[in-house]
């Protein structure tokens, strides 16, 4: 059932309380690095301005751990808001305190006030009742738009829903509508392509796609797995012993399934890991002793390449190489640049590291959508229900 958004409840005046993922990165100085999450929450707020709304923003950014840690502090955050909404945007010092719940009553409508982080309690990633209720003090409606933190059940993710009127926000609106038709309504053919280091994080995934999709291909670390599984020598490739008969059951079913299920077949590997290292490529049968698997080889690119050009929707998420070294970007940047030319198929990246790749490349604007959420966006391939969307207002 398609969840209530903004558009759907009055709140002209109102005061919201809105949770957004603004777990940005930020640099040694504390600039943020990249601020897609922070231009990704403006459409809600610029609505909700709009509509003359007073509203309380809040999120977690890191780990704090329950601890308040001025390294952990949402001020950056503050100062780009500002600057992008060209308004000034008010920071409160505390998240439920007395700081914050002052600012939070004297705010008049159309102003903005940014709570602390709220990893900052402990309360809030054990999701407690009264915490949530603090929170939800400050406010008439709830509105989510972190989609970044759906997977997660905290208070402000899913507890303060039990205590106000509980919307999403368009951002949210729009991550469900384009991952969910490529999942349950692709234009055929369908392809995935999954990377990342480990089969273990992604058994899920590969497992839920591996009922949807005609092509699935394998690259990054996990490739590895896939190679010993079958018997071969792997050098010292990242490769997960413990995980070699689930790498040829899900090779047994995709069989079974009827989908062509792709791995590389050849790989760039180095001696050391470091940046210049000594690099060569080989056969996926031919890893010698002492060599680590880096990237996928030029064979497998061209491959890859030539399968993705056939598609119509494709759905890609993690890395298919050691992306961070340039010499190892090689088969993740030829494959976002065969995507980004696919004019013709939508294409989704999830989020996390394969949507940094895409940024690195330059190619973002090329793809039909890059999702804001890592976990979140892998745990909804999976086709795992997300907590902080289940507690929303049905339509
Ligand atoms: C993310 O960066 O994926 C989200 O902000 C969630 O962060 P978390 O993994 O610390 O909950």
């Amino acid at each position: 059932m398609s969840k209530k958004t903004v558009k759907d409840i009055d709140l002209k005046g109102k005061k919201v309380l809105v949770r957004c993922d603004f777990n940005v990165p930020l640099d040694e100085n504390r600039n943020i690095t990249d601020n897609t999450r922070i231009v990704a929450a403006l459409p809600t707020i610029k609505y909700l301005l709009e509509n003359n709304c007073s509203i309380i923003l809040c999120s977690h950014l890191g780990r704090p751990k329950g601890e308040f840690k001025k390294e952990f502090s949402l001020e950056p955050v503050a100062k780009e808001l500002s600057k992008l909404l060209e308004k000034q945007v008010i920071m409160a010092k505390d998240v439920i305190g007395e700081d914050a719940k002052k600012k939070a009553s004297e705010l008049k409508q159309g102003e903005i006030l940014l709570l602390e982080n709220v990893r900052f309690h402990r309360e809030e990633t054990d999701n407690d009742p009264e915490f949530s209720k603090e929170l939800a003090s400050m406010a008439e409606v709830y509105v989510n738009d972190a989609f970044g933190a759906a997977h997660r059940a905290h208070a402000s993710t899913v507890g303060v829903a039990s205590y106000l009127p509980a919307v999403s926000g368009f951002l949210i609106e729009k991550e469900l509508k384009f991952l969910g038709d490529a999942l349950n309504n692709p234009q055929r053919p369908f392809m995935a392509i999954l990377g990342g280091a480990k089969v273990s994080d992604k058994i899920g995934v590969i497992d839920s796609l591996l009922e949807k999709v005609d092509t699935l291909m394998i690259g990054g670390g996990m490739a590895y797995t896939f190679f010993k599984a079958q018997g071969y020598n792997v050098g010292v490739s990242i490769c997960e012993e413990d995980k070699l008969d689930l790498a040829l059951s899900l090779m047994e079913k995709a069989k079974n399934k009827g989908v062509k299920l792709m791995l590389p077949v050849d790989t760039r590997v180095g001696k050391e890991f470091k940046p210049d290292t000594e690099s060569k490529t080989v056969p996926w049968t031919e890893i010698p002793d002492e060599w680590e698997g880096f990237d996928i080889g030029e064979k497998t690119i061209e491959m890859y390449s030539e399968e993705l050009r056939k598609a119509k929707t494709v759905v890609w998420n993690g890395p298919l190489g050691l992306f961070e070294f340039d010499q190892f970007a090689k088969g993740t940047n030829a494959i976002a640049k065969v995507l980004s030319e696919l004019t013709d198929a939508t294409t989704i990246i999830g989020g996390g590291d394969s949507a940094a790749a895409v940024r690195k490349a330059g190619l973002e604007d090329k793809m039909t959508h890059i999702s804001t959420g890592g976990g979140a966006s892998l745990e909804f391939l999976e086709g795992k229900k997300l907590p902080g969307i289940e507690c929303l207002q049905d339509k």
